[in-house]
C-alpha cells in the first residue's frame, strides 16, 4: 500500500500567525481575553453585525454554553438532526436533556424542516439546525416555527462561517449561534471556537458562564470595582496565542475563501461527467444559499461502492473520508430510544457520503491528480 501522498485535511497558516504569536507572547499577555481575543471578536462582530461575539476554546464549549444560557433543565427536550457531530447534541444532554432526533432532507442534508413540529411536546426546549458543509437549513420555515411555539433557535454554525441564507450571514439568524475553528474548519488556531449572541438578553450571562461564573468581564471594563462569584459557569476563553493564530486566519479570510471557492468549483466542474456517468451524486446548493466552500462531499450509489472507492483512492496515495454517522443509532442515541428506521435519509446518506481532500494549502497538481484519480474509478471495478 502507498503512503498517503495527498491528506483528506492539513491545517494551512495564512502567513502571520507566527508573528502574531510572537507579538503575543511579547506582550506578557498570553491569557485569554488579550488584545488577539479582542480583535478577533470586533472583527467577527463588524463582518457579522453581531451584537456580540465571545471567543471560545471549541463549538463544543460554546453549545454547552448556550445549553446554560437558556437554562436546560433534566427533562427537557430539544430537536436536532441525527446527521450531526457527536457536540451538537451531548453539550445539551450534559444538562439532562432528551435529544430528539430529526432526519435530513436529501438535497442539503440539513435538518429537514417539515419534521420539527411534530416532533415538538410540551417538553420541548430548543431547536437546534446545523448548516452542513455551510449551507443554510431552511431557516424560514424553521424561525417560522419556533416563533409559533415560543421556542429559541440555536445554530450549529461549526461549518458555516460567512455563509449566507437570503442575503443574511449564518450565525446571525437564531438567538445565538456557534463557530469552529478546529484544524478541519475553514479558519482555524488548532482547537477554538466562537459564541454569537443575537439576543442581548443572553450577553451578560454569556460572559459571566464563560469567565467561571465571575464578572471579571465587568471587572476588566472597570463597570464593578471587583470581581466575585455570581453564577455557574467555566473556563471557556482560549489563550490569547491561540487568538493570535487564529486572528492571522480570519484576517486572510477572503484570500482562504477565495482559494475554498476554487477548489470546490474545480471539483463540481471536473467531476460533473463522471458523477453523471456513475450514478454519483454531487452536493445540492439552493439558490438562495451562498455556501461557504467548507468540504467537497459526494454521495455514492452504496456503501460497498463507497468503501471500495476509498479504498481505491487510498492505493493512488489519497485519503478520503466518511463523516457522521447516525445519532440516534450511536450507543448513546439508542440509550434514548433510537433505532433503525427513524431517521431512513440519514441513515442512507451516512453509509454512501465520501469526502475528498479540501484544505486551504491544497495545491492545483495535488488537485489535479485527485480529480484524475477520481475518474479514474468506475463502478464496476474491473475497469478502474
Ligand atoms: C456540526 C459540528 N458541530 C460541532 C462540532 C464541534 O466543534 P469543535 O471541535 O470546535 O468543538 C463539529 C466538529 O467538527 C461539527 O462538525
Amino acid at each position: 500500500m502507498p503512503d498517503i501522498r495527498i491528506p483528506f485535511n492539513k491545517a494551512s497558516p495564512a502567513g502571520q500567525e507566527l508573528a502574531y504569536i510572537a507579538e503575543a507572547v511579547a506582550s506578557g499577555h498570553i491569557a485569554g481575553d488579550g488584545s488577539f481575543t479582542r480583535k478577533c471578536r470586533e472583527l467577527l462582530e463588524a463582518q457579522l453585525s453581531v451584537p456580540k461575539a465571545l471567543i471560545t476554546t471549541s463549538c463544543t464549549h460554546a453549545l454547552e454554553m448556550s445549553a446554560l444560557l437558556i437554562e436546560c433543565q433534566p427533562g427537557d427536550e430539544v430537536i436536532f438532526p441525527s446527521f450531526t457531530f457527536v457536540s451538537t447534541v451531548n453539550a445539551f444532554v450534559l444538562r439532562g436533556v432528551r435529544p430528539v432526533f430529526a432526519d435530513v432532507r436529501l438535497d442539503t442534508l440539513n435538518l429537514d424542516e417539515t419534521q420539527i413540529e411534530n416532533l415538538i411536546t410540551p417538553f420541548t426546549k430548543a431547536i437546534v439546525p446545523v448548516h452542513y458543509a455551510g449551507v443554510a437549513c431552511e431557516m424560514d420555515a424553521i424561525l417560522e416555527i419556533a416563533s409559533r411555539h415560543g421556542l429559541p433557535v440555536i445554530e450549529d454554525n461549526a461549518h458555516g462561517l460567512f455563509g449566507r441564507y437570503k442575503g443574511r450571514y449564518l450565525g446571525t439568524l437564531g438567538c445565538l449561534a456557534t463557530q469552529s475553528f478546529h484544524e478541519t474548519k475553514n479558519f482555524t488556531s488548532g482547537e477554538g471556537g466562537a459564541l454569537l449572541i443575537n439576543d442581548p438578553r443572553y450577553i451578560e450571562r454569556a460572559e459571566i458562564i464563560r469567565e467561571k461564573g465571575t464578572n471579571r468581564s465587568r471587572f476588566l471594563r472597570g463597570q464593578v470595582d471587583k470581581y466575585t462569584w455570581v453564577d455557574v459557569g467555566s473556563s471557556y476563553l482560549p489563550s490569547d496565542i491561540l487568538a493570535a493564530f487564529l486572528y492571522a486566519q480570519l484576517e486572510s479570510r477572503q484570500q482562504i475563501q477565495g482559494k475554498r471557492r476554487w477548489l470546490w468549483e474545480n471539483y463540481n466542474q471536473h467531476l460533473q461527467d463522471w458523477a453523471g456517468e456513475n450514478g454519483v451524486r454531487l452536493p445540492v446548493i439552493p439558490g438562495h444559499c451562498e455556501q461557504t466552500y467548507h468540504m467537497f462531499y459526494m454521495l455514492m450509489p452504496s456503501l460497498d461502492v463507497r468503501q471500495d472507492f476509498i479504498a481505491f483512492l487510498k492505493t493512488r496515495g489519497i485519503q478520503s473520508v466518511f463523516h457522521y454517522l447516525p445519532l440516534h443509532l450511536s450507543d448513546m442515541g439508542q440509550r434514548f430510544g433510537g433505532k433503525p428506521g427513524d431517521c431512513p435519509v440519514t441513515e442512507d446518506i451516512s453509509d454512501r457520503l465520501v469526502r475528498l481532500p479540501f484544505y486551504n494549502s491544497l495545491s492545483s497538481s495535488d488537485l489535479e491528480d485527485v480529480i484524475g484519480a477520481v475518474v479514474e474509478y468506475r463502478l464496476e471495478r474491473g475497469t478502474a
